[in-house]
């Protein structure tokens, strides 16, 4: 099918009915995505702590594309396309660690890590070989409320003008952004495209209805006072703790610290989410990373307080994501997935109306219409 034959009416978009089922299976569709959708957005790739000490690295992959993000001694993040400008080797393969040059692997041209070219042998008896000329071709990279963002788009508008509040409110619900440490990160492929996991995350109508960590989280939130606010290229979806809670994740609260007052969830346009679990001292990154039409990487990143100890509760909290509320979504994920194939279905029926708006979809209709207008552009 080509580009031009999907279409999403506004008559269909205005009865309620969803992006077509095609949208999230066909190729030349998820084509469209890669290159009008993640090569020209931004992408989290770590905390600013990550790499405090010059010469760490985070590399990051978008499809293809392998970025390298790094520390220089003057202590500015800079961002390069993870390649080598001899014969275009990858230069880093791990996701993580320290250098204090960038060195090929190949034929050990040497780069500093402000991306120069400083050592490449037999060129002093090459004529007009400029090592200027051959420096690593640099990234956009931008901060923002504590995490590292790159975007493969040099002429990409700032996070800071496409998300204006959005880190005010950020700061309001997660006070110790400027601490975070890593924990822990985990990559889990699934079996599902990246909009099928994006639409879970951002509706609570599947919240009492689905399994039993599902409901779990709803006793822990005052599940009445969920809202899930759209602001064009970002998102909230906020609920207040449940008053009176005594115990979570299996743990009694005595003793524990948390980060927020409540569940607390900021999505940025496409597929970063940061968020905080009720009376838990954790913050978390959750990362939709596209691999096929039908498959997707997650990354989950768990973020702890520098200095202070992590209390049970929490490591409860991270274990039950890890362990229960995680694989319970990305079950429903594979088999939304599944059913997403089935010649018996089409599109479906958006659930928004008043008086609901904690189970309401508006927010997967506007995440919809964001993914159609960047495919259509
Ligand atoms: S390809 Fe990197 S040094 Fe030759
Ligand atoms: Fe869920």
């Amino acid at each position: 099918m080509s580009v031009e034959e999907a279409s999403w009416s506004v008559e269909d978009q205005e009865a309620g009915y969803t992006l077509p089922a095609k949208f999230f299976y066909d190729d030349a569709i998820f084509q469209q995505e890669k290159t009008k959708i993640f090569f020209k957005s931004w992408h989290l790739v770590g905390h600013v702590n990550e790499l405090r000490e010059p010469g760490t690295f985070l590399t990051h992959e978008i499809f293809e594309q392998s970025i390298i993000l790094v520390a220089g001694r003057d202590g500015k993040l800079r961002a390069f396309h993870n390649v080598c400008q001899h014969r275009g080797n990858r230069l880093v393969e791990s996701r993580r660690g320290k250098v204090a040059m960038l060195t090929c692997a190949y034929h050990a041209w040497t780069y500093s890590l402000d991306g120069c070219l400083r050592g490449a042998s037999q060129t002093q008896n090459v004529a007009g070989f400029d090592k200027d000329k051959h420096g690593l071709k640099p990234v956009k990279v931008e901060v923002f409320a504590g995490f590292v963002y790159i975007n493969l788009d040099p002429d990409a508008k700032s996070i800071a003008d496409m998300a204006p509040g959005a880190e005010a409110q950020i700061r309001r619900h997660i006070p110790d952004l400027d601490r975070l440490t890593l924990l822990q990160e985990v990559d889990v492929p699934v079996a599902a495209n990246w909009k099928v996991i994006q639409e879970n995350s951002i509706e609570g109508y599947h919240f009492d209805q689905s399994g039993p960590a599902h409901k779990q989280l709803v006793r822990l939130i005052d599940f009445a006072g969920y809202t899930l606010t759209p602001h064009g290229d970002w998102w909230t979806y906020i609920g207040p703790t449940k008053p009176g809670a005594t115990e979570a994740y299996g743990l009694p609260l005595a003793g524990a610290t948390w980060q927020s007052s409540g569940f607390f969830n900021f999505g940025l346009w496409p597929n970063a989410t940061l968020y905080v679990f009720p009376y838990a001292d954790v913050v978390g990154t959750f990362i939709m990373m596209p691999t096929g039409p039908e498959t997707s990487m997650l990354r989950f990143g768990y973020y702890g307080i520098e200095g202070r100890p992590l209390p049970d509760v929490t490591k409860a909290c991270i274990r039950w994501m890890n362990e229960d509320l995680g694989p319970e979504d990305i079950k429903l994920n594979v088999s939304n997935q599944k059913g997403l194939r089935s010649f018996g279905f089409e599109r479906g029926r958006y659930i928004i109306g008043e008086g609901f708006e904690n189970r309401s979809e508006h927010l997967v209709k506007h995440f919809h219409k964001l993914c159609y207008d960047a495919i259509r552009s």
